[in-house]
């Protein structure tokens, strides 16, 4: 029996209606998400499910479970505590934050505190060096730690605190976090809403005011919205917009049978990605008159085909095989042929010796 709930399914198939029909394997990585979010972890369980409701195999959906640190293999605690150890916040102090911890908490690294709170994880660069040393939990950030700030952190998690990070909302746990990776908005009161962005983050905005640079309608006071109050807002200014349309003018009557008007082609209805894979590979079938490297005939004529068996056939008798059965370019005869060539082009320029290229020629 599946340890997945209905609810889980119903929701897997929600995420996998978000992409085209054909293209529901890019569904994969929140769907990963989201049996982390009911496991903890990514399970051989979570591996099937995914594998099963994407029509994919085990091996497929293993091969992206292990590629991405975010999907955990194995029981992860409540918190997941990831110190910065990178080269700016180690020199800022990162590593005695992890060392600290490791020490306080009596875990290592990826591993778990007894009572199944914390999870510690020393981390890659976290993207966030102008506040480094710098860790996150649940990756909600908190900027310029040092070894006591983040014990009193861990001890306030373990203690059933919920503390504040510097930037974005009061923390969740992993479970709830991975519910957001997967694409679904957190409900909880204040979950969106209670923090704000750090100073440092609005560094740019400030230096681009202070010069009178602005884009066009952005007011930097818009607040941060939970996602039912964007909705609503979006939903309001969609409505309002329809109103103000304009009535649609009639409809002009068909061109008669013989008329000399142009043609006016339909819109390309092909999405971006199915444009940007015919540019890559031009042959796979529909011609891409604009691809680099293809050759558009101008004069209407249809390119003469190419044979592909006489090019072969030519290319074979002007290569013949060694005897021993290796290629050409191995043959002993003609490496020593062009090694007294290029000897004797040494001695006729009175420069030193010519290069053999690999293919027998000179350069
Ligand atoms: S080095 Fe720590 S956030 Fe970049």
């Amino acid at each position: 029996m599946s340890v997945f709930t209905e609810e889980t399914r119903a929701r897997a198939r929600e995420i996998i209606a978000r992409y085209p029909a054909d293209r529901s394997r890019s569904a994969l990585l929140p769907l990963l998400h989201l049996v982390q979010s009911e496991e903890g972890y990514v399970s051989p369980a979570g591996v099937e499910f995914c594998a099963e409701v994407l029509g994919l195999n085990k091996a497929q959906v293993g091969a992206v479970a292990t590629f991405y640190t975010m999907y955990k293999r194995k029981p992860t605690g409540d918190y997941l505590v990831s110190v910065c150890t990178n080269t700016m916040c180690n020199v800022l102090g990162g590593q005695e934050v992890y060392d600290t911890l490791a020490e306080h908490l009596g875990v290592g690294h990826d591993e778990t505190t007894g009572d199944g709170k914390i999870t510690l994880e020393h981390a890659e660069c976290l993207a966030a060096c102008d506040y480094g040393p710098v860790m996150t939990v649940n990756y909600d950030f908190f900027d310029n730690v040092d070894a006591q700030t983040a014990v009193g952190v861990v001890d306030e998690l373990r203690a059933g605190g919920r503390p504040m990070p510097t930037r974005g909302a009061r923390l969740c746990t992993l479970k709830e976090m991975a519910i957001q990776l997967a694409g679904f908005a957190d409900e909880r009161e204040g979950a969106v809403a209670d923090g704000g962005p750090g100073e440092p983050s609005l560094r740019g905005l400030r230096l681009a005011e202070q010069h009178g640079i602005s884009v066009p309608g952005y007011d930097p006071n818009t607040p941060i919205r939970s996602k039912a109050e964007a909705d609503k807002a979006a939903a309001e200014a969609k409505a309002k917009a329809e109103a103000a349309k304009p009535a649609p003018a009639p409809e002009p009557a068909k061109a008669a049978s013989g008329s000399t008007a142009p043609d006016v082609k339909a819109p390309d209805a092909k999405s971006p990605q199915v444009r940007t894979a015919e540019t890559r590979q031009p042959d796979a079938g529909t011609a891409v008159p604009d691809a680099p490297g293809t050759k558009v005939p101008t004069d209407g004529a249809p390119p003469a085909p190419r044979d592909a068996q006489a090019a072969e056939a030519a290319g074979a008798a002007a290569n013949p095989p060694a005897g021993d059965a290796k290629p050409a370019g191995d043959d002993a005869g003609a490496q020593q042929r062009n090694l007294k060539e290029a000897e004797a082009g040494a001695g006729a320029n009175g420069a030193g010796p010519a290069v053999a290229s690999e293919t027998g020629g000179q350069k």
